[in-house]
């Protein structure tokens, strides 16, 4: 099976060149001009198109229980989804209920997308208990190629962990060098600040700001880095949404903390404005940490471009607006939290970013794909155009226009959280390992493509 993509615009993290790109089975064979055409490959001519390393999505919930019901996703509808949008490769974070075994919950995760994943796929493995034993559990699942754990300092009593859960977590990550990711909010802040706002009468989606400020994120963020100071461990702050969280961890990593900050395109494009809409609309746009003002969008823009920030993911976690996010109406603590969206993340990442000139090419395809790929040990099989890469490329149409529905998405909620907008750029064909996937905005590829990708601790 081979492919040749001819006269495209390579983009990268790093580059910006026009060239062919010949994929002979799974891998790029070649990169050059003029390359000759082998018997039977398919051609596909990218002259006015760029040409990216397929996207990779670092923070996803597919399978995940939670808040009494379960997101709308699985690794089909999810993987095609994020296929049409550009993403190849999706890292899911494992949720076990704290009463769960971590091995037993790893092979449940795992094998809910074995076979049925059409994109490539890994896991952050999520420690949400951390007890005698647990250590030797966590070694293996790590062996078995899960190199990164997830931590929650939030969702008090469901899966956040104690300070001392934490502080063996991050030992035992320094020790084996995998990278923890961090869900940071102040538990107990949350906690107490909800009571209040529910006591007042304060019932509304337009209140989930209020109960968890910036503050209470940074404090996340500056707690965390203290017990990677302590332990050594290399963190990763997911879901960044404020100046105050990412300053505390720029301040850390100034004193020698090795941690890198994320942030997820729901926070570069919505604002609180939306949580506030009438007619409990505004529970759509509840997710944890709350979208924030026009200002935070502003400065996490501006951290993008400058590599303070260096991921933007999704934390696509969809649940429907008839029948689950309903469930907290009356008392927004019980709206299940989350907003769909890994479909859209790249083609809002381009038109939001790139188009208005917020940030180059290069850092676009970097924060979107080559960083994920270098942080948790995927690179260069992915994130990159090389001789010797996995085939995972997108071929971008820069001039497309689009407009955003849940009447068109592949995603399974019965809303879109950006109905009607208007977005530029689409990713016109994608390939996964050297198989073309998606063409003209179709999914034209087959369910269970997909392939776990183990990976070796690189920290
Ligand atoms: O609101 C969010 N973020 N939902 C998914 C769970 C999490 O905290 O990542
Ligand atoms: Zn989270
Ligand atoms: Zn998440
Ligand atoms: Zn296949």
């Amino acid at each position: 099976m081979s492919l040749l993509i001819k006269g495209g615009r390579v983009v990268t993290d790093t580059e910006d060149y026009t060239a062919d790109i010949l994929c002979e089975g799974e891998t790029i064979t070649a990169i050059g001009s003029q390359l000759d055409s082998p018997a039977h490959a398919t051609v596909i001519d990218a002259g006015g198109k760029l040409v990216m390393p397929g996207f990779i999505d670092p923070h996803v919930h597919i399978y995940l229980p939670f808040m009494g019901t379960y997101a709308k996703d699985d690794w089909d509808s999810a993987g095609r989804a994020a296929i049409v949008g550009g993403t190849t490769s999706l890292i899911e974070m494992i949720c076990p209920a704290a009463n769960e075994d971590p091995w037993e919950a790893y092979q449940l995760w795992r094998g809910k997308a074995e076979s049925l994943a059409p994109c490539d796929f890994t896991f952050h493995m999520g420690v949400t208990r951390f007890d005698d034993g647990a250590a030797d559990k966590f070694r293996r699942i790590v062996a078995d190629g899960v190199a990164s754990f997830k931590v929650f300092l939030a969702y008090k009593g469901a899966l956040g962990v104690s300070d001392e859960e934490l502080f063996k977590t991050l030992e035992l990550a320094a020790e084996l060098g995998v990278i923890v990711t961090a869900h940071c909010e102040n538990e107990t802040l949350v906690a107490e600040l909800q009571q209040r706002l529910l006591a007042a009468g304060k019932t509304g989606p337009e209140f989930h700001e209020p109960s968890r400020p910036v503050r209470v994120e940074a404090s996340g963020v500056q707690h965390l880095t203290t017990f990677a100071e302590l332990t050594g461990a290399s963190v990763y702050a997911v879901h960044t949404s404020n100046r105050a969280a990412v300053e505390a961890a720029l301040a850390a990593r100034g004193r020698g903390v090795k941690i890198w900050v994320e942030t997820v395109i729901p926070y570069l494009t919505l604002d609180e404005s939306y949580a506030q809409r009438p007619d409990f609309e505004g529970a759509k746009y509840v997710m944890s940490p709350p979208i924030r003002t026009k200002a935070e969008q502003e400065y996490l823009w501006q951290a993008l471009a400058a590599g303070d920030v260096s991921t933007v993911a999704t934390d696509h976690a969809p649940f429907d607006f008839q029948g689950q996010k309903e469930m907290g109406r009356g008392d927004f603590t019980k709206i299940p939290n989350g907003i769909p969206s890994v479909e859209e993340r790249v083609k809002l990442l381009y038109t939001h970013g790139v188009v208005p000139g917020r940030i180059t090419l290069n850092r676009f395809v970097d924060a979107a794909s080559t960083q994920a790929a270098k942080l948790f040990g995927l690179y260069p099989q992915k994130g990159a155009i090389k001789v010797g890469s996995d085939a995972d490329l997108v071929v971008w149409d820069p001039e497309h226009r689009g407009t955003i529905s849940a009447e068109t998405h592949l995603m399974q909620t019965d809303y879109s959280g950006f109905e009607g907008w208007q977005v530029q750029g689409r990713a016109e064909v994608v390939t996964v390992r050297g198989k073309v996937m998606a063409q003209s905005g179709k999914f034209v590829g087959e369910p269970g493509h997909g392939r776990f990708l183990a990976r070796k601790p690189t920290h």
